[in-house]
C-alpha cells in the first residue's frame, strides 16, 4: 500500500546535488527510473524534473527490511528517499551530472506504485508518436520533453520581464469574438442565449491590439493564445500561442529595434548565444529571386540565377514556351552533386513537380568536363557553354532548371533547394541564421475568390511611394509588413497599420468590400479611428515555432504540453467529441449528416 509524505520535507531535487553535499543527509522525491537488483545489492535510479541520482542499498549498510522494500521498487513507481551523500565508491559514471555520488538510504517510503507503463521513459523514445501522445502525460516525463517545456516557460518569462521593462503592459483580450471571413478559417462557438449565432474564436488578437492602441495603452503585449482551422503541417496547430505585441508612434524601425533586443536576449540567456545586431534585411522580391521563398534560408547559398535572358534565343521548347508565356527560366547550383545517379535526379525532377513544376532540366558537370544533360540535344554548343557560365559552372557540378511562371518557377527551386540542402547535410540546428524579409506586397491575387486578398491583413499600410498604382496596378503596391525568419522559418510577422479612414476605405475597395460589408465587420474598429487613432504598428511571433528552432525540434509538438495530431483531434482525450442531445438542444443545433 502506498505510504504517505508526512512529516517528510524534500531537500534536494535529484541533479541538484553534487559531490559538495558529500556527507549531508538529504530527502530527495521523484519518480524510480530503474531498478538493478544484484542479490544483496540494489541499484536504484531516481528520477525527478532535475535528472537523475543513484541510490544504493547494500546488505550491511542497510538493514534488512529496507533492503527487501528496496527490490519491490519497479519502474515508476513514486518514492521519498532520506540517505546521506557519499562519493561513489564504484566508478564515476560521467553520463550522469550526479555521476560522482550515490545516496546511501536510511529510509524509503513508496509514495505510489506504478503499472508497467506502455512505453520507456527515457530520452529519445523510438516509440511511435500515436502512442506517445495517447498517454502525453508519461511521454511530458522524459527529458527530452522536460527540457523543452522548460525552455518554453523560460522564453515565456523573459520576454515578460523584457516588454515590461521597455514600456508594455500585458492585457488579455477576449477569447469569445466575433467571426471574421478574411485570413484562416475560424474555428465558431454556438451561443445558446443567442441561438443562431456564433462566436469565433480569435485568429489572432489583431483588432482588439488596435483598439488598445486607441484607448491610448501606447505599448501592449500579450502571449495569447490563437485559433485557426487550418490544415496542420510541423509547423502548423490549430491551437497555437503568439507573442503579440502593439506599438503606438511608431514606424517600421521601432519595431524592429524592439524586437531585435528581444531576440538577442532570448537567444544570450536561453542559449548563450550571442545574435549580431543590427539582423541583416531583404525585401521579399530579393527573397524571391534569390532563394524562391519569403522565408529564405541563409544558412547556405546555393541561390536562384535567373537565366532566362541567357537562354531567350534558344530553341529548346520548355523553356522557350515559358519565356513566351511572361515567365522565366532559373536555375541552381548544386555544387559538387555532378556525379549524382541519373535515378537521384530522377526523383529530383518528380519532387518539384510537387510544387508545381512541369519538370527539371539538368545539366551534369562531370569531373572530366564531359556534360550528361537533358535537353543538350534541344542546344547549340556555344548556348550550353553560355548557360555553364551564368551558372558558375565547374566540373562535378549539378546545373538544374525550372522553366514557368515565376511564382511555380520560385516554388520549386525555393522547395528544391532546401531538399538538396537536407541531403548535402548543408543544415546546422546550431547555426542560427535571422533575417527581416520587408516589403511584402500588399495584395495577392486569389484564383479561387477571383480577387484580390490581403497578403497580411486588411489593416496593413501600404508603402507610401506605390500608392499611387493601388487603382490601376493594385499588384505592384508593397506593404510596411514585415516576417522575421529564422533558419527557413516565419517565426514571426507584423505590420505598420493603417490609420488613416482614407487609404483604409480604399484598401476596402480593392479587397471587394461594399461599404457596407465593412462596416458590418470592422465598424467598430472603423468607428474608433473617428476618435483620435494614434500611429501604431506591431508584430507577433509564434511561440511555439521560436522555442521548436531553440530547442532544436522538427515539430511545433514536440515543445507543445498537449498538441493535437494530423486531423486536429487529441488523441488523449479524444477531443473533439460527441455532445448528448440535450446540448444541442439547448443551443438550437441539429446536426445534419453530410452526403457522402
Ligand atoms: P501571422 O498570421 O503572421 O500574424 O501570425 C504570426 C505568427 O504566428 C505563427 N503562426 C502559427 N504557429 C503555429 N501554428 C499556426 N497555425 C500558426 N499560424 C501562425 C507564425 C507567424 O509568423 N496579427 C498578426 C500579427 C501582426 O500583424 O501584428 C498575425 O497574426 O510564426
Ligand atoms: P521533355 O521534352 O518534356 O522530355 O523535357 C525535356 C527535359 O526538360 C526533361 O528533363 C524534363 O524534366 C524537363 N522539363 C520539362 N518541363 C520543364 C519545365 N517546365 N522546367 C524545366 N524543365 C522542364
Amino acid at each position: 500500500m502506498a505510504e504517505s509524505m508526512q512529516g517528510l520535507k524534500r531537500t534536494h531535487r535529484c541533479a541538484e546535488l553534487s559531490g559538495a553535499n558529500a556527507g549531508e543527509t538529504v530527502t530527495i522525491m521523484g519518480w524510480v527510473q530503474k531498478n538493478r537488483n544484484k542479490g544483496g545489492l540494489i541499484f536504484v535510479d531516481v528520477r525527478d524534473r532535475s535528472g537523475i541520482i543513484q541510490v544504493v542499498f547494500e546488505e550491511g549498510r542497510s538493514d534488512a527490511e529496507l533492503i527487501e522494500k528496496a527490490a519491490k521498487l519497479r519502474a515508476e513507481f513514486v518514492v521519498a528517499v532520506v540517505g546521506r551523500v557519499e562519493k561513489r565508491s564504484g566508478a564515476v559514471n560521467e553520463n550522469l551530472a550526479t555521476g560522482e555520488i550515490e545516496v546511501i538510504p536510511e529510509t524509503l517510503r513508496i509514495l505510489a506504485e506504478s503499472e508497467t507503463p506502455p512505453f520507456p521513459i527515457e530520452e529519445n523514445s523510438r516509440t511511435k508518436e500515436e502512442v506517445r501522445l495517447k498517454y502525453r502525460y508519461l511521454d511530458l516525463r522524459r527529458p527530452d520533453l522536460q527540457r523543452n517545456l522548460m525552455m518554453r516557460s523560460q522564453v515565456a518569462t523573459l520576454t515578460r520581464q523584457f516588454l515590461a521593462e521597455e514600456g508594455f503592459f500585458e492585457i488579455e483580450t477576449p477569447v469569445l469574438i466575433g467571426s471574421t471571413p478574411e485570413g484562416a478559417r475560424d474555428y465558431l462557438v454556438p451561443s445558446r442565449i443567442h441561438q443562431g449565432h456564433f462566436y469565433a474564436l480569435p485568429q489572432s488578437p489583431q483588432l482588439f491590439k488596435q483598439l488598445l492602441m486607441c484607448s491610448g495603452y501606447d505599448r501592449y503585449f500579450q502571449i495569447a493564445k490563437c485559433f485557426r482551422d487550418e490544415d496542420l503541417r510541423a509547423d502548423r496547430q490549430p491551437e497555437f500561442t503568439q507573442i503579440d505585441m502593439e506599438l503606438s508612434f511608431v514606424d517600421v524601425d521601432d519595431v524592429i529595434d524592439v524586437n531585435e533586443r528581444l531576440l538577442a536576449k532570448l537567444f544570450r540567456e536561453v542559449l548563450g548565444v550571442e545574435v549580431l545586431l543590427p539582423i541583416p534585411r531583404m525585401t521579399w522580391q530579393e527573397a524571391m529571386d534569390r532563394y524562391g521563398s519569403d522565408k529564405p534560408d541563409i544558412r547556405f547559398g546555393m541561390e536562384l540565377c535567373d537565366v532566362t535572358e541567357v537562354v531567350k534565343g534558344c530553341e529548346f521548347a520548355v523553356f522557350k514556351g515559358a519565356i513566351e508565356n511572361g515567365g522565366s527560366v532559373r536555375g541552381i547550383n548544386a555544387k559538387g552533386q555532378g556525379s549524382m545517379p541519373r535515378k537521384k535526379i530522377d526523383k529530383l525532377v518528380s519532387f518539384v513537380k510537387d510544387y508545381g513544376a512541369k519538370g527539371l532540366a539538368y545539366i551534369a558537370i562531370q569531373e572530366d568536363g564531359t556534360v550528361k544533360s537533358s535537353f543538350a540535344k534541344f542546344m547549340t554548343e556555344e548556348e550550353m557553354a553560355q548557360l555553364v557560365r551564368a551558372m558558375d559552372g565547374e566540373n562535378g557540378d549539378l546545373l538544374l532548371f525550372a522553366a514557368d511562371k515565376n511564382k511555380v518557377v520560385w516554388d520549386a527551386l525555393g522547395a528544391l533547394r532546401l531538399e538538396l540542402a537536407r541531403s548535402m547535410e548543408l543544415l546546422d540546428k546550431s547555426d542560427y541564421k535571422f533575417l527581416w524579409v520587408t516589403e511584402f506586397p500588399l495584395l495577392e491575387w486569389s484564383e479561387e475568390q477571383n480577387r484580390y486578398t490581403a497578403m497580411h491583413h486588411p489593416f496593413t499600410m501600404p508603402m507610401e511611394e506605390d500608392l499611387e498604382y493601388i487603382d490601376s496596378e493594385p499588384g505592384r503596391v508593397r506593404a510596411k509588413a514585415y516576417d522575421i525568419v529564422l533558419n527557413g522559418n516565419e517565426i514571426g510577422g507584423g505590420s505598420v497599420r493603417i490609420f488613416n479612414p482614407e487609404i483604409q476605405n480604399k484598401m476596402f475597395e480593392v479587397l471587394g468590400f461594399t461599404p457596407e460589408q465593412a462596416q458590418e465587420q470592422f465598424g467598430f474598429l472603423l468607428t474608433a479611428f473617428r476618435y483620435g487613432v494614434p500611429p501604431h504598428a506591431g508584430l507577433a511571433y509564434g511561440l511555439d515555432r521560436l522555442v521548436m528552432l531553440m530547442a532544436k525540434e522538427d515539430s511545433i509538438r514536440d515543445v507543445i504540453a498537449f498538441p493535437k495530431v494530423k486531423d486536429a483531434s487529441d488523441l488523449m482525450t479524444e477531443a473533439p467529441t460527441a455532445v448528448a442531445k440535450e446540448q444541442l438542444e439547448e443551443l438550437g443545433l441539429l446536426v445534419v449528416k453530410q452526403e457522402e
